[in-house]
C-alpha cells in the first residue's frame, strides 16, 4: 500500500534510508514502516544509511505540492533503456545479464524484486536509423525493441517489466513530470549554440572534444547547432546536489567514480536544453507542439512508467508502486545522466532519489569500447548459439570484474567455461554420480549431515558460500563466481585426496567412508548448484535434477538452503549424465579431426594388411 504524504516540500526533510522513503514525523520519531533491508554495507545504519533529500518545490501548485512515497518492499533494479538504432550487440547484453544476476541473487534471498528494463526509441538517432531501413520511426522501433527482447529471452533475462519510451503510459508521466518541474519554475526558454554529438545525444564542451570537434566515445565529428530550446535549471540544484553526494557517499558505485561525478558537480553545473525544434520524432512538449521533449528527459522516466500497471497512468501510481529505485545499474558513459542530471530533475519534481547508481564498465574489442556506433561489436545471438546461455553469462560475469573494462578473446571463453564449467563443477559431479551408480546404486547411504560429522571440509564449503553471498550483496560479481567455483576446486581436492574408488575396493568400513565421501561431494555440489543459480540457472537447474530434484522444487529453491545438510540419506540421484558440454576450441577440434583421420588411416591400412594375410 501507498503511503501518500502531504507536506511543505519547502521544509520538508526526507530521509531516503537505505531501503525506502521515510519521514520524521511530528514529534521527531522516523517512521521506519516501511523500511526495506538493504545491503547493510552499502548503507550501514549509520547516518550515512540516510540519503537526505530536501525538496524545494516550493513553486509546485497546491495539488501537486506532496510526496509520494512508495512503502512497497521490493527490490527495485533498473538496466538503461537500449536505443533502439541497431539490434542489441554484447555491451548492451552485458549490463542486463548483470541486472539478471543480481535479480536473481535478491530473489533468492527472499526480496521481491522488480526488475525493469525496456527500450529507449524516441529521437534524432532513431528516426535516422528508421530512415536508413527505409522504415517509418514506429515500425523500426517495434522490430528493435522485439530483437532486444528475444535477445533476453535467449539469454534467460527474468525481467519484471519492459518498457518501451513510445508507450501510451510512459509518454502521460513524461508530460506530466515536466509539467510539475515547470510549475517548479525550474524550466525556461532560451536560444543555443554548441557542438552536438548525435551518438551521445548530447551537447558537447568544446574542452573535451578531440581534433576535428570529435566526440572521444564515437570518433564521430561533433555537429555546429543553434536551437530555441527549453532549459531544465540545473544550476539550481548544484548544491543540493553536492551535498546529497557528501552525505551518501554509496550514492555512487564503485566508489572510485564517486570522485569523477563530484569533480562535475563542482566544476560547475550548466542548465541542460531539454527540447528539440528540429526533432519531429518524439514526446510533444506540452503548450508547445512545435517542440519535442529531449530523448534524456524523456527515457529517465521510464523507470518510473515501467512500475505502472494501468495504460492510463499517472505519476502518482507509479511512484506509489515501487519507486524509488533501489539500484540503477548503467554503463560508465552514462553515469552523468543518473548521477548528476536525474537526482536534480527528481528533486525538481518532488520525487525521492534512486538509493544507488552503479556504473559498470566497458567491454572492449582491441582496446575499444564495443559499440553500434564504432561497429566493432560481438554479436551475442552467435555467442548463445554457439556456446549457450550459462557459459556467455558465465564468462562475462566471471572475467570482467564488475566495475572495471574487460577485453574480449574467444579463446580466452572457451578456456575460461571449459576449465571451470565443464571440468571444475560438470566432471566433478558426473565422476561422483558414477561411483555412486556403481557402488550404491545410486542412493545415498546417510544425511549429508551426518557424513560430514568431524569433517572440516563442510567448514570449508560454509565459509565459500558466505563470502560468495557477501560478493553478490556487494555486486562484486566476479568474486561471487571465484568463491562458488573455490567450492568446486575444494571438491576436487576432496576426491583426490579421499580417492573413494580405491576405498571401495577395499570393501567393509573403507567402504561406509567412501559412500559417505560421496555424499559429502554431491551435498557441496547441490550448495554449488544453488549458490551459481543467479549467473547460470540452466546448468544450476541441470545439476538440481541429477541430485534427483525436481524442477519444481529448484524453482522454490532460496539462498538460505545453501545451508549444509539438505541431501538425505536414502535419496536416489539420477543416472548420470553431463550437465556441462565442454566447447572444442578450433585448434583442439582440427587436431581431433586429424587424429580421428589418422587413426582411420591406420584401420584401413592394417585392414588392407589383415586382408592381405589371409
Ligand atoms: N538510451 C540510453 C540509456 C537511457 S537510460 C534511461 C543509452 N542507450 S545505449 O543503448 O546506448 O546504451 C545502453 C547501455 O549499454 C549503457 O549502459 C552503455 O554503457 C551500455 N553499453 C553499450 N556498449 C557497451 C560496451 N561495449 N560495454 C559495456 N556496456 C556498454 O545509453
Amino acid at each position: 500500500m501507498a503511503a501518500r504524504v502531504q507536506s511543505s516540500i519547502q521544509n520538508g526533510l526526507w530521509f531516503l534510508s537505505s531501503s525506502a522513503l521515510y519521514s520524521i514525523n511530528s514529534r521527531g520519531a522516523p517512521n521506519l514502516k516501511n523500511r526495506l533491508q538493504f545491503r547493510h554495507n552499502l548503507f550501514p545504519s549509520s547516518s550515512k544509511g540516510a540519503l537526505y533529500c530536501t525538496c524545494r518545490s516550493n513553486n509546485l501548485p497546491n495539488g501537486q505540492r506532496e510526496q509520494l512515497v512508495a512503502s512497497t518492499e521490493a527490490f527495485v533494479l533498473t538496466t538503461p533503456l537500449y536505443y533502439v538504432n541497431a539490434p542489441p550487440h554484447m555491451g548492451s547484453a552485458y549490463t542486463t545479464i548483470a541486472a539478471d544476476a543480481i535479480a536473481r541473487f535478491q530473489r533468492l534471498s527472499g526480496k521481491k524484486v522488480i526488475f525493469i528494463t525496456g527500450t529507449d526509441e524516441h529521437g534524432e538517432k532513431i528516426a535516422t536509423a528508421a530512415a536508413a531501413h527505409n522504415s517509418n520511426p514506429s515500425e523500426h522501433c517495434d522490430v528493435i525493441s522485439q530483437a532486444y527482447k528475444a535477445l533476453w529471452n535467449d539469454l534467460d533475462i527474468s525481467y519484471d517489466k519492459f518498457i518501451r519510451t513510445t508507450d501510451p503510459k510512459h509518454e502521460a508521466i513524461v508530460t506530466e513530470f515536466y509539467s510539475r518541474v515547470l510549475a517548479n519554475g525550474d524550466i525556461y526558454r532560451a536560444d543555443y549554440e554548441g557542438l552536438y554529438c548525435v551518438n551521445c545525444e548530447e551537447y558537447k564542451d568544446e574542452k573535451e572534444l578531440l581534433d576535428n570537434n570529435c566526440c572521444p566515445m564515437h570518433l564521430k565529428p561533433c555537429v555546429a547547432r543553434k536551437e530555441d530550446n527549453y532549459f531544465f535549471a540545473l544550476s539550481k540544484y548544484q548544491k543540493q546536489l553536492e551535498e546529497t553526494l557528501m552525505q551518501n557517499p554509496d550514492f555512487v558505485q564503485p566508489s572510485f567514480r564517486l570522485n569523477e561525478v563530484q569533480s562535475w558537480i563542482r566544476s560547475g553545473l550548466r542548465d541542460f536544453s531539454i527540447s528539440r525544434a528540429s526533432v519531429d520524432w518524439g514526446i510533444r512538449v506540452p503548450n508547445d507542439v512545435k517542440q519535442t521533449i529531449y530523448v534524456w528527459f524523456d527515457a529517465l522516466l521510464g523507470y518510473i512508467s515501467a512500475l505502472s500497471e494501468e495504460e492510463q497512468a499517472s505519476l502518482q501510481t507509479a511512484v506509489s508502486s515501487g519507486w524509488p529505485a533501489s539500484l540503477h545499474l548503467i554503463g560508465k558513459d552514462i553515469l552523468r545522466f543518473h548521477a548528476v542530471y536525474w537526482p536534480a530533475m527528481l528533486m525538481s519534481a518532488g520525487l525521492s532519489l534512486p538509493k544507488m547508481v552503479f556504473g559498470h564498465g566497458f567491454l572492449t574489442k582491441d582496446g575499444l569500447k564495443m559499440g553500434k556506433s564504432l561497429g566493432n561489436t560481438l554479436e551475442p545471438n552467435d555467442l548463445v548459439n554457439r556456446f549457450g546461455s550459462d557459459a556467455v553469462r558465465y564468462f562475462f560475469l566471471r572475467e570482467v570484474e564488475f566495475g572495471n573494462d574487460g577485453d574480449y578473446s574467444e579463446d580466452r571463453f572457451i578456456n575460461i567455461v571449459n576449465a571451470h564449467l565443464a571440468n571444475t563443477i560438470g566432471n566433478l559431479l558426473n565422476r561422483t554420480l558414477g561411483l555412486l551408480k556403481k557402488n550404491c546404486q545410486s542412493t545415498l547411504a546417510v544425511d549429508s549431515i551426518i557424513a560430514a560429522e568431524g569433517n572440516t571440509f563442510k567448514d570449508t564449503v560454509e565459509k565459500l558460500v558466505e563470502k560468495a553471498r557477501i560478493q553478490y550483496e556487494d555486486l562484486s560479481l566476479s568474486s561471487a563466481c571465484e568463491a562458488v567455483l573455490e567450492i568446486g576446486n575444494a571438491g576436487n581436492l576432496y576426491m583426490d585426496e579421499h580417492a573413494p574408488w580405491s576405498l571401495f575396493k577395499q570393501g567393509g568400513a573403507s567402504s561406509e567412508t567412501a559412500a559417505k565421501d560421496l555424499v559429502i561431494i554431491l551435498e557441496a555440489m547441490r550448495i554449488i548448484a544453488i549458490a551459481l543459480s543467479p549467473i547460470t540457472p540452466n546448468l544450476s537447474l541441470r545439476i538440481y535434477a541429477q541430485l534427483g530434484y525436481s524442477q519444481d522444487q529448484f524453482k522454490t529453491v532460496t539462498w538460505g538452503e545453501t545451508k549444509w545438510g539438505g541431501l538425505r540419506g536414502g535419496q536416489v540421484m539420477a543416472q548420470p549424465k553431463p550437465v556441462f558440454a565442454r566447447i572444442e576450441n578450433q585448434t583442439e577440434g582440427e587436431d581431433r579431426r586429424e587424429e580421428t583421420k589418422a587413426g582411420k588411416k591406420k584401420e584401413r591400412i592394417l585392414h588392407s594388411k589383415g586382408v592381405a594375410e589371409a
